[in-house]
């Protein structure tokens, strides 16, 4: 457990320092978000590697995908963050680049509303 919160102040750092400049523009695209919209949006694009409740893929599943529920993980991070990741994909943020950046498939709206989803999602 404080691993995992280790691990969410090292993501957190390396993301801070890589997009301090973003900040600005991340809070006009903080509009009202939708979760049932997002949950329609997370299954048909997120679902494959992070799978349907969010734990990720079978450990044999490559790359290997860690769990978006993971408690003291990712309910640490903020929106923005996810924001970025979703956005601009998993090597923007030092993480995989397995994780594709979707910003010229989903619209801000769409993201929001996915990460609206997210935070809905149990945690484990
Ligand atoms: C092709 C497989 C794939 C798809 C599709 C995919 N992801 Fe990812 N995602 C990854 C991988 C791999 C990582 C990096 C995991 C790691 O390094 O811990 C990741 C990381 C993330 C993270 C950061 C988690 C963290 O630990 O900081 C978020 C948030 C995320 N994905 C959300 C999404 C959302 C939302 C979608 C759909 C729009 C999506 N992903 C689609 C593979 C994928």
């Amino acid at each position: 457990m404080a691993n995992s919160a280790g691990a969410a102040r090292r993501v957190l750092s390396a993301f801070l320092a890589a997009s301090a400049a973003l900040w600005l523009d991340l809070s006009a695209a903080q509009a009202a978000s939708d979760a049932e919209r997002g949950e329609d949006l997370y299954l048909r694009y997120c679902r494959g590697c992070h799978g349907a409740d969010g734990r990720g893929g079978a450990h044999t599943f490559m790359p290997h995908v860690d769990r978006l529920t993971e408690k003291g993980y990712i309910d640490l991070l903020p929106d923005e963050y996810l924001y970025q990741v979703i956005t601009e994909g998993g090597a923007f943020v030092g993480k995989s680049s397995y994780m594709p950046a979707w910003k010229s498939t989903l619209s801000d709206q769409d993201v929001n509303d996915i990460i609206a989803h997210i935070r809905r999602l149990r945690l484990h």
